[in-house]
């Protein structure tokens, strides 16, 4: 296994994704023998509690959040001992020179990784702080979180305020469905199946579909998700990111800028919506009451700290394209939204049917190929084919039936790791082909963009679902409209 020789300094280390995420990341490297044996962890926070009472917080958190068969009483307390934290006000230069000092009591020289699990509004002025204290070396790695900005030239001043302080070869912006075990086997099943790569376009295949469906709701997030919604919070990044990866054209090597040139490619590559494509081909919805779980769930609009006249959207459907040589005219129908009836990630690629057709007339529209590459949960892939239905009485009756690969049945004795365990790795070992560079964020934006602005000249409030339910009518009507429907065999 590969080491790594850091020392992480994490802003935000009592935050919500701290705990839920990164400390138990952390923790799986640690017990895997990831981490380098001489790597020390310093949590920043606002809080002015001792080191001993944040070690407590992080244990707590690492009980709730690690199974108890693999919090290893060993592995606990070799985690423990790498733990330091410091209680910063990030806004003033004053605290940064407690990460200088405990960068100094370490016994040699190792690079400094720097987590910003704060606002993106603190990026600059932390990077800033950190360099005028003396606490970065040569050496020194970013890890910022999305959301970066609220819309392109937010973005491109908090891009800017982190390149002052960082190359852009140092900085890893985190979109954690790069981490995920299937988005990165997007890259596998498309370059290294003949069988696939050769099928991979317009030619072959009729359309895709995207579908990220949460069964969440807005978890007391309202602040932040009313400012954002959907097309934000999901679209301009992991939506977006996955449809890189199932468009872009082979890269010539695994060089993360070979990547990152493609994806950045389709991103340009997207066509701008124009007013009539926007009545016709997006549906923006806002979830009213309904159920979860079949246990009755609030609406939106009636969730803690809600503005009761918010427009803001809890879901979005869209029909979009790519449009280059490889797939002009293959519509590509994604759909995110919370509170879902379930929570469920796949991509389906349907294939074209067979240019002449000799079965039963009636059975014609069984007749072509998908493949659901599902990203969560149980992770998997699925390859639907036709073969002859048995039994004497069925003649050259067609049945549709899979070929499947389902990770955890297939590798039982490999541990799923969580997309964070991934990415926090590949920075400690400077590999950046896992994290979104300046330009993707930019094209992604100014695309958003352009829709957000015709959202706002249009002014119409977002369309009614119940919790629980699959998006409003009008995401179905927007897919029939073409003679298609979502796949719905979940
Ligand atoms: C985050 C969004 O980036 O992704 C959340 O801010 C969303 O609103 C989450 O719930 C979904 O991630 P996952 O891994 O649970 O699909």
């Amino acid at each position: 296994s590969e080491r790594t020789d850091i020392d992480l300094a994490l802003f935000g280390a009592l935050g919500d994704l701290s705990r839920r995420k990164l400390f138990p990341a952390l923790f799986h490297l640690d017990r895997e023998g990831l981490l380098d044996e001489d790597c020390r962890i310093l949590g920043l926070a606002r809080q002015d509690i001792s080191v001993d009472e944040f070690k407590a917080q992080i244990e707590g958190a690492l009980k709730k959040y690690v199974k108890p068969d693999e919090l290893v009483e060993v592995a606990l307390t070799r985690f423990m001992n790498r733990l330091s934290f410091l209680s910063v006000d990030f806004k003033t230069v004053d605290g940064y020179a407690g990460v200088r000092e405990w960068r100094e009591t370490a016994d040699h020289e190792r690079p400094l990784v720097v987590y910003l699990a704060v606002g993106a509004s603190l990026y600059g002025d932390i990077c800033r702080y950190l360099q005028e204290s003396g606490s970065l070396d040569e050496e020194s790695r970013v890890v910022v979180e999305k959301p970066i900005g609220y819309d392109l030239e937010s973005s491109k001043v908090i891009n800017d305020a982190i390149g002052e302080v960082f190359p852009e070869s140092r900085v890893y912006r985190i979109d954690h469905y790069l981490g995920k075990e299937t988005v990165q086997n997007l890259i596998a099943l498309r370059f290294a199946n003949p069988l696939f790569g050769t099928q991979w376009n317009q030619n072959h295949i009729s359309h895709v579909e995207v579908t990220v469906a949460e069964k969440v709701g807005i978890e007391g997030r309202w602040g932040y998700f009313d400012e954002a919604g959907q097309l934000r919070d999901m679209v301009q990044n992991h939506l977006l990111q996955l449809v890189c990866l199932i468009a872009m054209d082979p890269p010539a090597n695994l060089d993360a800028d070979a990547i990152r040139d493609e994806k950045v490619k389709v991103l340009k590559a997207l066509k701008p919506f124009t007013d009539d494509m926007i009545g016709r081909d997006v549906v923006r919805g806002q979830y009213t009451a309904g159920t979860s779980d079949g246990q009755s769930a609030p609406g939106y609009l009636e969730e803690d700290d809600a503005n009761v006249s918010s427009h803001t959207e809890t879901f979005v459907a869209m029909k979009t394209e790519v449009a280059n040589w490889r797939w002009a005219g293959v519509p590509f129908y994604l759909r995110t939204g919370k509170r879902m009836p379930e929570k469920l990630s796949q991509i389906i690629i349907h294939f074209r049917q067979q240019p002449h057709y000799i079965f039963d007339p009636d059975q014609r529209a069984l007749a072509a190929n998908k493949l659901i590459i599902r990203l969560q949960p149980d992770e998997g892939m699925r390859l639907e084919v036709l073969t002859k239905d048995s039994g004497l009485d069925k003649g050259m009756r067609l049945r549709r039936g899979p070929l499947q690969l389902d990770f955890n049945s297939a590798f039982p004795q490999v541990r799923i790791p969580d997309a964070y365990e991934r990415l926090l790795l590949e920075v400690m070992k400077g590999q950046q082909y896992l994290f979104v560079r300046r330009d993707e964020v930019e094209h992604a934006w100014k695309w958003c963009d352009d829709l957000i602005a015709a959202w706002k000249d249009r002014n119409e409030p977002p369309r009614r679902y119940p919790a629980g339910s699959w998006g409003p009518v009008a995401s179905i009507a927007m897919i029939t409209q073409d003679g298609r429907s979502w796949y719905e065999d979940y």
